[in-house]
Parts: C-alpha cells; structure tokens; sequence
C-alpha cells in the first residue's frame, strides 16, 4: 500500500505487515522498520519541543515543529539549531535532509496530524506565578486547527504548568475554538518532561520514567501505546494517573532537586567552619544511602538555569494560591541565594576593596555543557563585580557570545581559561566546564597578578592548590582563609 501524505514526497510503504519502508524524493530507502508512522505537531521548539520532534523524527515518524519565532523557524530549516545542545545539531541535519522533520510558524499544519505536543514554554509572572500566554495561544492555534480536521487528535502539555491548567485552561479552550469535544472530538494528555539541558536529546531517549496524566483512559492508554511502540524492550515505568497529578509531579520533582541542593550547601557552610572538612566527602558518603542517592548533592555556588529557580517560585505561588504557606520552599531560595553571592563576600575579604582590581570568572553557563545563561550564578556575580567597579575577564568555551549580549563592553571577553587569568587579583570558577580541570596550580600562579582563587564549583583539586601556595579557597572546603560569614 502507497500512502501519499500532504509532504508528497514521502511514500509510506507498508507490504505484508509488519514492514515498512520509507523513501524519500529520489525514492533511496531511509528506514525500514516495523512500527506505524504517526504525524507529529510539536509547538514550542526550545530544549524540550526540539528534542521532542528531533528524537520522534529519527524513529521515522513525520514530524511538523511549529514555532512563532521567524527568525528560529528559518535557522532551524537550515538545519541551524538555535542554541548549543550535545547531538542536536547532527539529529537536525539528519531529520531535514531525510524530509522527516520540518518547520513552520503556520500552525494550521496541526490539522494534519494524529499527535501534538505542547512544549511552548510558561516564564515567570510578577509574584513568581506562570505566564501562560504561550499555553493559551498555542491551545488556540490547535483548536482552530482542528476545525478542519475530522479525525481525532490526541494533544499532550509536555509544558510545565501548575495543577489545574490542562482541566481548567487548555481543555476548555480547545473546545470552544475547534467546535468539538474533549474526548470525544480529541484527547487530551499531560505528560511532564524531565530532561536536562546538556543531555536533552540522551534523557529524551533513555527517560527514567514516564508519567501520563489525563481525565480519560482512552487518550492515556493511546499515549502509553505510542510510547510502548517508541522504546520497545527499552520502556521505563510508565505512571498514568489524573492531570493534576501529572502537574504537580513535574514541580514536586524539580522542587526536591533544588531543596537537595540548597541542602548540600547548607552542609558545605557548615564544613567551611571547620578546619580540614571537606563537604565533598560528606556528600559521597551520605549518597551512599539509598535513600538519599548520591545525584544533586554537589555542592556550589547555588542552582540555575530556567527550570529550577522558576519551578520553585511558581510552586511557591500556587501554594500560596491554594492556602498554604510553603515555608520549606522559601528557605531552599533564600540558601540559594546565599550561595551565588558568596564569591563576592570572598574577594572583598580577601582583597578589601574591589574598585580597579582584575577579576578573572571562569565559566558563565548556569552549568556545563550548554551556553545558556538565565538565572546563571555567573549573571548576579559579574552584576556585583561591576557595580564595586572591578575590571572583569570571563572565559566560557560556549557561552561568550550570549554574555556579550547581556553585558556588551562592560567587561572583557578572553579566549582561553589562561588568558582570563593573565594578571588578575582574584579569581572564581563558576562553571564546572570539563577544560577547567587542566589547570594546574603553577599557571595561577605564574598568569596571576595575586593568586587568590575561589572554586565555586568544588572541581579544582584542594591539595595540590594548597600545597603550591596560592591562597585558595572553595565552597563547603575547611576554612584556611575563607571569612566567617555574618549571616
Ligand atoms: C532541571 C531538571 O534536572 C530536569 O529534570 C528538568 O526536566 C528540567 O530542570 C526542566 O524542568 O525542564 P536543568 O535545568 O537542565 O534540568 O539543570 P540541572 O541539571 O537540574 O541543574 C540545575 C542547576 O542545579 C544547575 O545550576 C546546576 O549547577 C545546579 N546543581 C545541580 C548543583 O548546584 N548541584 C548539583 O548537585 C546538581
């Protein structure tokens, strides 16, 4: 059987079941297989909405993306991907040379698909609450869509949104705008989503678990189904249960990662108060547990990046929202707060005054292996640096040209790790980028003006940096010099 859909020319072969053959335009074979191709929307195409499309497309199902974005819709069928993410770009290329991914801003291409994700995103509001505007559009542009389709379409919220928003929000916007009903006309699913930034495309792949919420069996057995076929032998636990939960499980999970954090961190000021304790060890041994696991226990300069900070806040709203004073929440904040300014209470003790003095920042990405900088320790720190008028050089290996457009000619721009510290009176490591692990103690020391260091990241090795006689210090490292703090 030929099956001709609206991209004309992709055939879908399907002989004597089970096999299936897909060609491209010249007719070349690009994959044979046994599952059945599903066309996909995915709307939103960041971290998530991209791994998304680009991990279903390499198993051969038709993918749409559907952005608003222009400028990204363009860069994206050019096979650019728009930010730095390991894999992503080689799956990019891949899917639009093999025509099983491509990209638009015209949403009624919805109307031609069995499945759409919702993977647009929800910023932080006045009062740490969501913004769902991007939901609601994107609810609207689907329901409008579906107007002109006649068979059902199961939808799924990967977006992170609080309890309530799929039952309350985007079902009964997508039944006022197609016409039809919810579960009749389409399905309706919430299914949360947990990869990290760094290893987007491997979490998407191997997830540790698959939660599918939904008021309807019917649409969450489909999606289980979809999900059996994509990871075969391979598939995690899947948890199906109501919307609500589905919702809150997302920010219970990242609420928990920042509270085991800014636990760590609270251990890490107490090591620092004792001579020769170091938290890293504590951290591994009470990992060790397996009640607690040793993940999320690094210590540092406090969490970042767009998740964990925004999470917390928009828990702490709703709990507020829904009469409950989350007070735990509140603290697992201010800790974190604590922690990023830490390197600046650092270097005014140890160099009095800031004003002139060269400050080397090693690393600006909130972690390693991405150049995205929001909520980024590295931000509030170099904000601080400048306002106490102190000359700065940044080196991050990925995330320059983002930081030339937040601080522009403010600061100076090094090529290297060693060309930062070329004579600077203190330097942080604020980034636990895999290259910083290279240096040693004699090029502080050599490059240095005053070889004063803060290892914000607890990635330099203490002994050898003692030894050599540079005055250095790290988080939750037994104090040698570090100042006992006043809060
Ligand atoms: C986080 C969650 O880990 C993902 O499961 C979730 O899907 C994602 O948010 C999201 O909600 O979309 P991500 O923001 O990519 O992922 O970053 P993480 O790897 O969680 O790191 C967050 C911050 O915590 C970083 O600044 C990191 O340096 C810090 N961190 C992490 C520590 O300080 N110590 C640790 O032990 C671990």
């Amino acid at each position: 059987v030929n099956v001709d859909n609206s991209r004309e020319q992709i055939a879908l072969e399907r002989h004597s079941p089970p096999r299936l053959i897909i060609r491209n335009s010249q007719s070349r074979i690009l994959r044979t297989g046994n599952a059945t191709v599903r066309r996909v929307s995915v709307f939103g195409l960041g971290y998530v909405g991209l791994a998304t499309a680009l991990c279903l497309a390499n198993k051969g199902h038709l993918v749409t993306g559907i952005d608003s974005d222009e400028r990204r819709v363009r860069q994206l069928d050019q096979g650019i991907a728009p930010f730095f993410e390991p894999k992503i770009e080689s799956y990019l290329k891949r899917a639009i040379d093999e025509e099983y991914f491509r990209v638009t801003n015209d949403s009624s291409s919805n109307a031609e698909s069995d499945l759409a994700y919702v993977c647009v995103g929800t910023p932080t509001k006045h009062g740490g609450g969501i913004d769902l505007s991007f939901i609601e559009s994107a609810a609207e542009d689907i329901g409008i869509s579906l107007r002109k389709r006649e068979a059902y379409q199961l939808i799924v919220i990967k977006s992170t949104v609080t309890p309530g928003t799929a039952s309350n929000v985007v079902r009964p916007i997508l039944e006022r705008e197609s016409g039809k009903t919810c579960p009749t006309g389409f399905g309706l699913c919430s299914n949360p989503e947990f990869l990290r930034e760094g290893h987007a495309i491997q979490d998407t792949e191997v997830p540790d678990r698959i939660i599918i919420g939904s008021a309807d069996m019917n649409a969450a057995t489909k999606l289980e189904r979809f999900y059996s076929e994509y990871y075969g032998a391979g598939l995690a636990p899947v948890i199906m249960t109501r919307h609500e939960n589905a919702e809150l499980i997302k920010y219970a999970n990242n609420a928990f990662l920042a509270t085991k954090v800014s636990f760590i961190n609270t251990i890490a000021n107490i090591a620092e108060r004792i001579p020769g304790a170091d938290v890293t060890t504590v951290a591994k041994a009470i990992g060790l547990d397996k009640r607690i696991a040793p993940e999320f226990l690094r210590a540092g300069i406090g969490f970042g990046g767009s998740c964990l900070p925004k999470d917390l806040s928009a828990l702490m709203a709703f709990g507020e929202e829904v009469g409950y004073n989350t007070r735990l929440l509140a603290e697992v904040q201010a800790v974190n707060r604590e922690q990023i300014s830490k390197p600046i209470t650092y270097l005014k003790h140890k160099l009095n005054t800031l004003k002139g003095k060269k400050i080397a920042i090693l690393g600006l990405a909130f972690k390693p292996e991405t150049d995205d900088l929001r909520e980024a320790p590295s931000i509030s720190i170099i904000n601080d640096l400048v306002k106490e008028e102190a000359q700065v050089t940044v080196y991050d290996p990925r995330a320059e040209m983002i930081a030339k457009s937040i601080f522009g000619s403010q600061i100076a721009y090094a090529t290297s790790a060693r060309e930062s510290l070329r004579a600077a009176n203190g330097a942080v490591l604020v980034t636990e980028w895999e290259e910083f692990t290279h240096l040693t103690p004699q090029d502080f020391l050599e490059l240095m003006e005053d070889p004063i260091v803060f290892d914000g990241r607890r990635l330099l090795e203490p002994g050898r940096m003692r030894e050599a006689k540079l005055q250095f210090d790290a988080i939750g490292l037994g104090r040698e010099s570090f100042p006992v703090a006043k809060y």
